[in-house]
């Protein structure tokens, strides 16, 4: 999970890293009220999970709370790369002698964790990383070791940072590592990090990604899920469990394991070419055991997909056997009722493949196509798809 700027600096205090205070807010006239408890210069900041706010004209300096009010207003609905905006942060101005880029994050390629750290910062890092690489450093951390405050001066003299900082930002280097340790976190990226005219520094934006493996041992987090910005179906889906994932086609996919689903969105968008360009509708991986509960909570979420015209239900029979997963669709249609209202393509494959297929064919339900193979169940039901869209 993404966080938004506020709730990552949030974070960031709680941990002791030096952010300015800022309140946020959904409409012009809060902004002002914010504008005149901060006093003085204000900076007002789209709160919207992408990058390049600035350059979007989503981040503005304001000088009293009337010009507060007036670039919330103008900031407030603001498209930023498709995120709209609907709160901005009002935060109090900094004071900035030079500007650093610095974060933590999860190095997979190396099955390890990377600091990297630049004595320029503000602008953004990939074109830093592309035109002139030799002023990014990049240290690899090792996560038994970790942190400490000489790991940290390592860090920023390879950054080169300026020599009069180095201590101060070493220590907030130590914070931002206790942060994404401790809040499992697979991204903490400040930039710009800063230094004002006092040689303090302070972290005046902020990027966290959360690792959502690791929500079970961290409840606090749940609070910070965007409820109002979640895809209702996807949110109806977590909240029974499914392993659901929106995207913008026609035929709804149902398959029990990752791969498996990940291939069959491959041969039903091969598929959907010669159907007028029929795409897949979702992600669907509704595990090893395909009970008719289970079955009837995703078909459930699928057709209550406006976009779904036809749906593929793709298994193959392993711990969980064929006729297993067939009377869960055959019981799972019972449940469903009229609810069920779009043709359903099912190939069934693997362990009792026979007394599956026997049971779907002997239910005769109306709606039920059988297909023997993958590509032609694909075809079927793009070619379904097409006919209903
Ligand atoms: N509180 C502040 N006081 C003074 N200047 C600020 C403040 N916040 C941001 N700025 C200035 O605005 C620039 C852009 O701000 P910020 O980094 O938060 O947004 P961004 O980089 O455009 O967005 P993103 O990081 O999402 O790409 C900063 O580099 C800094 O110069
Ligand atoms: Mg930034």
């Amino acid at each position: 999970m993404d966080l938004y700027e506020y709730q990552a600096k949030e974070l960031f205090a709680a941990h002791g890293v030096p952010v300015l205070p800022g309140t946020v807010v959904s409409e012009a006239e809060e902004a002002r009220r914010a504008a005149e408890e901060i006093g003085g210069q204000v900076v007002v900041k789209a709160q919207v999970k992408t990058g390049g706010r600035g350059k979007a004209g989503g981040v503005k300096l304001a000088a009293d709370p009337d010009e507060a009010a007036e670039k919330a207003r103008a900031i407030l609905g603001l498209d930023i790369k498709g995120h709209v905006t609907r709160r901005v942060l009002v935060t109090e101005a900094s004071e900035i002698a030079e500007e650093y880029y610095f974060s933590f994050l999860l190095d997979r390629a190396n099955r390890t964790f990377l600091a990297m750290a630049s004595a320029e910062g503000g602008m953004e890092i990939e074109q830093l990383a592309a035109e002139r690489p030799e002023a990014l450093a990049k240290v690899p951390i090792d996560p038994l070791t970790g942190v400490d405050l000489d790991k940290a001066r390592e860090i920023v003299t390879k950054a080169n940072f300026p020599e009069v900082v180095r201590e101060k930002a070493a220590e907030v280097i130590v914070k931002l590592w206790e942060t994404f340790v401790s809040e499992d976190a697979t991204l903490v990226e400040v930039n710009p990090l800063v230094r004002d005219p006092k040689d303090e520094i302070i972290a005046l934006d902020g990027k966290v990604t959360l690792d959502d493996n690791a929500a079970f041992r961290q409840p606090k987090h749940a609070d910070l899920v965007d409820v109002e910005a979640e895809d209702p179906l996807e949110a109806k889906a977590k909240a029974k469990g499914l392993n659901y994932v929106k995207l913008d086609g026609q035929v709804g996919i149902i398959g029990n394991g990752a791969g498996l689903v990940m291939s069959t969105l491959d041969v039903v968008a091969y598929a959907g070419e010669k159907h007028g360009g029929v795409r897949p509708a979702n992600f669907l991986d509704i595990g090893g055991g395909a009970s008719a509960e289970v079955m009837a909570a995703g078909l459930e979420v699928i057709l209550g997909d406006p976009d779904v015209k036809s749906v593929f239900v793709n298994v193959f029979g392993g711990i969980t056997a064929c006729d297993a997963v067939a009377n869960g669709i055959v019981e799972a249609l019972k449940i469903l009722g009229d609810n069920a209202t779009k043709p359903l393509v099912v190939r069934l494959d693997g362990n009792n493949v026979e007394e599956g297929r026997r049971i779907l064919t002997e239910a005769a339900h109306p709606l039920v196509t059988l297909v023997d193979t993958m590509d032609s169940a694909a075809d079927k039901a793009a070619e379904l798809a097409a006919a209903g869209a």
